[in-house]
């Protein structure tokens, strides 16, 4: 089983693990925000972003290799202190189904408890298994818009948002 850890700090070969773990994801097709193809040098840049402040960047390591990760990412607004967006959530294809999400999932729950979260949202796009993943972690469907995203064949995907209260 994979180990969940959060990172404060990403040494090169993390960044390198990372990298190769957002390409991996976006080649295959998944909704991440880029379109593919993604190259290597365009994720790296992306992820000497991170981590940054008002985001909690997990982690899940199998053989001392990132082969997943997701965030939680702060609200900017004031009032919204009190929520937390589920952002990049992505496992390597090759670890897929063994319940790697799952535990970054419980994990980031957990962080955004302890920094006094009280509601927890995300989007992702419809007829993604991540769709079953989220309401089996019992996120309720908030709404659907149509036309959200552009796929890299050029046609539109809609999006799902799912909001979950922690109690
Ligand atoms: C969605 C994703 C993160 C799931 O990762 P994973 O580690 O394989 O998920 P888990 O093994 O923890 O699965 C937990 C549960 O989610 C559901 N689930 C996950 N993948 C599924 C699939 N392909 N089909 C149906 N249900 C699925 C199941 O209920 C599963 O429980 P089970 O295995 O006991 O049936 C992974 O497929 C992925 O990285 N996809 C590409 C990136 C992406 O779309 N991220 C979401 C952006 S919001």
């Amino acid at each position: 089983m994979a180990e969940i850890r959060r990172v404060d700090r990403l040494s090169s070969p993390e960044r390198d693990d990372l990298t190769a773990l957002l390409v991996a994801c976006v080649a295959e097709g998944a909704s991440l925000g880029f379109l593919a193809p993604l190259s290597r040098e365009d994720a790296e840049t992306w992820w000497r972003e991170f981590p940054r402040a008002g985001v909690a960047l997990l982690v899940a390591e199998s053989d001392d290799r990132i082969v997943g990760t997701a965030q939680l990412h702060d609200a900017e607004s004031a009032n919204g202190a009190h929520r937390g967006e589920v952002a990049k959530l992505l496992v390597h294809p090759a670890f897929r189904r063994q319940g790697i999400a799952r535990a970054l999932m419980t994990r980031l729950e957990a962080e955004a408890r302890e920094a006094g979260k009280t509601l927890l949202t995300l989007d992702t796009r419809e007829g993604d298994p991540s769709n079953a993943l989220y309401q089996s972690l019992g996120y309720e469907q908030g709404g659907r818009i149509p036309g959200w995203a552009r796929d890299a064949d050029g046609t539109f995907s809609a999006t799902i948002f799912w909001y979950k209260p922690l109690g």
